[in-house]
């Protein structure tokens, strides 16, 4: 079945549901939105501590530029500066706009829309409702496109592939999870939004299964490249038996890292920041506390302490109370009378799809755009600072909705080549029926482990060439995976098994970008070379499939205002 529209939007969250309403706010324009889970579900829902913008409502001399200058000495000098101003002094106005469609932002006591403070930032500037900010910002999103005619939804539809001539988009196809059917959706513009990839750490995520990088992928195979995919962001706090995200807030408020001695270590990393010193500083802080024997117990399992106690119980229920909920459910704990056991836990994909002009989130495809955290603009460089992303996905979303609107208006539809229609049915068919005797669990386990063994917090020549290789052959072996579920209605297994071949394809992306590398920059950490090298490697990475195999190439970063300097907290 063929279906027609001036733009299709795939992903659900934050940054797919801002483009598809700025897009639909010309009422002439058809819009489909495709989203895997339905949009309520998408993982913007999990953020938590909330989205920088200076308002300057807390202390009055915040400003834009602060907010920038924090945000590019935050991403190791990677970012590019103009990317990071035009984020920056858009973030307030866009701020306002939520606050108008009705996001429940907390509050001052005089009324305004209240701030705290977050790791990097000079001023308390990130805009927050309690710590569930993601969730009433999603929901909102989702109320104000519902109220638009203009926009179908594909809710629980899967990303197949691209339709493109090699010049320009034509269009994606579509898989309907609820009964098995593939859908060609024509469009003269697609905007990829489908979130992160930190899954491919498998067993250590804030993630949600569903990050699994649907859109890098397609788009990787596809011949787009994929930016900067090297730098992955572990945040400090995810609960030590399960990773899940204990929001930065925590430290946001007032809380401490502590080690086995009770001491908070911090004071030996970062003396003035502290607690709320950047990501990377204070993952590798607290992994180095535990290679030294100041953690508690050993390897793995190992890990300190979020200390929330002096805060109250008072407080926390009013600012934290989905963190306590989530200490006391998944690792039995209250966090107003106990410690609370911690280590990092991978988060966030700083690369993404390369985006070629900030200004409309376009790549190097006609018609092809990528907003949120499945791009790279790039505004976070080699370590975002928590609370920018919300605040990414909410500008460059508008922005690039903006620039779709007059894209599709001077486009035409184009035409679909032949054969097209049954091409990724065919793909479906054969899959079905595939034999072979491997097993999803046990490669996408092995794929979880060697993502956080070699290619975690800290990497070497040697485990990173181990990655590449080990995860080569997990994707020889994935094409002997059978799809032992021959039901068409909600076949998770066959999802699963489309979504574990895009995470071994960005994982061995990561492991390639990374050895490529031969640095330290913000959350890549070389122990082999352990100092930044801005002579050699202050500069992009693109990577890219040539003649089917993985290849690499540099763009300069833009550097307008600031000269990268020592990172210094
Ligand atoms: O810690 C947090 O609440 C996460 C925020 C972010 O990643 O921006």
């Amino acid at each position: 079945m063929v279906k027609r529209y001036d733009a299709v939007v795939v992903g659900g969250g934050g940054a797919g549901l801002r483009t598809a309403i700025e897009i639909a706010r010309d009422s002439s324009l058809k819009v489909a939105l495709v989203s895997k889970v339905f949009p309520t579900r998408s993982h913007t829902g999990a953020a938590q501590g909330g989205m920088n913008a200076a308002l300057g409502n807390v202390i009055a001399d915040d400003s834009p530029e602060a907010h920038a200058y924090d945000t590019i000495k935050g991403s190791d000098f990677l970012a590019d500066q103009d990317a990071v101003f035009f984020m920056t002094e858009n973030a307030p106005e866009i701020i306002y706009e939520l606050d108008r469609w009705g996001v429940p932002f907390s509050r001052l006591e005089d009324g305004r829309i209240a701030q705290r403070p977050f790791g990097g930032a000079s001023f308390p500037r990130t805009v927050y409702a309690a710590d569930k900010t993601g969730h009433v910002l999603l929901h909102t999103l989702f109320e104000q496109a519902l109220a638009k005619e203009n926009i179908d939804f594909y809710n629980e539809f899967f990303l197949l592939d691209l339709i493109h001539d090699g010049e320009r988009v034509l269009g994606v196809h579509i898989y309907d999870i609820r009964n098995g059917e593939v859908l060609l959706l024509q469009a003269k513009a697609v905007i990829l939004a489908t979130g992160g990839f930190a899954r491919i750490y498998w067993f250590r995520s804030t993630n949600a299964v569903g990050n699994t990088g649907d859109g890098q992928a397609v788009a990787l195979r596809n011949g787009i490249p994929l930016k900067d995919v090297e730098f992955i962001q572990f945040h400090p706090t995810g609960l030590a038996k399960t990773g899940i995200l204990l929001s930065e807030a925590c430290r946001g408020e007032g809380g401490y890292l502590v080690n086995k001695l009770g001491e908070r270590f911090m004071k030996r990393y970062a003396p003035e920041k502290m607690e709320l010193a950047p990501r990377d500083m204070v993952s590798r802080a607290i992994e180095y506390e535990i290679m030294e024997g100041r953690g508690v117990g050993e390897g793995a399992r190992a890990y300190v302490y979020l200390d929330l106690r002096h805060l109250g119980e008072e407080k926390i229920n009013e600012r934290l109370p989905q963190v306590r909920q989530l200490a006391m459910d998944f690792e039995g704990v209250d966090p107003v009378k106990d410690l609370v056991p911690i280590r990092p836990t991978a988060h966030y994909c700083m690369g993404g799809i390369h985006v070629t002009d900030y200004r409309t989130s376009a790549t190097p495809l006609k018609g092809l755009y990528a907003v949120g955290e499945c791009a790279c603009v790039s505004v976070h460089g080699a370590n975002r600072l928590g609370g920018n992303s919300l605040t990414e996905l909410i500008v460059f979303g508008k922005y690039c909705g903006i620039a779709v609107k007059e894209f599709v208006k001077e486009t035409d539809f184009g035409n679909i080549p032949q054969g097209e229609t049954l091409k990724e049915k065919e793909m479906i068919e054969n899959l079905m029926k595939r034999e072979g005797n491997e097993n999803l669990a046990q490669i996408r386990s092995r794929m979880g482990e060697i993502t956080w063994a070699k290619m975690g917090i800290f990497r070497d020549e040697k485990s990173l060439k181990e990655a590449y290789e080990e995860l080569s052959g997990l994707l020889e072996r994935w094409e002997n995976i059978p799809v032992v579920d021959k039901s068409r209605v909600f076949n998770t297994n066959l999802i699963e098994v489309l979504e574990l071949r895009n995470m071994l394809e960005l994982a061995r992306a990561v492991a390639y970008a990374a050895l490529h590398r031969k640095e330290s920059r913000g959350g890549h950490t070389r122990e082999d070379y352990p100092e930044r090298d801005d002579e050699n490697f202050l500069k992009h990475t693109l990577v890219f499939y040539k003649n089917g195999e993985l290849s690499i190439d540099y763009i300069p970063v833009r550097i307008t205002k600031y000269k990268p300097t020592e990172r210094k907290y």
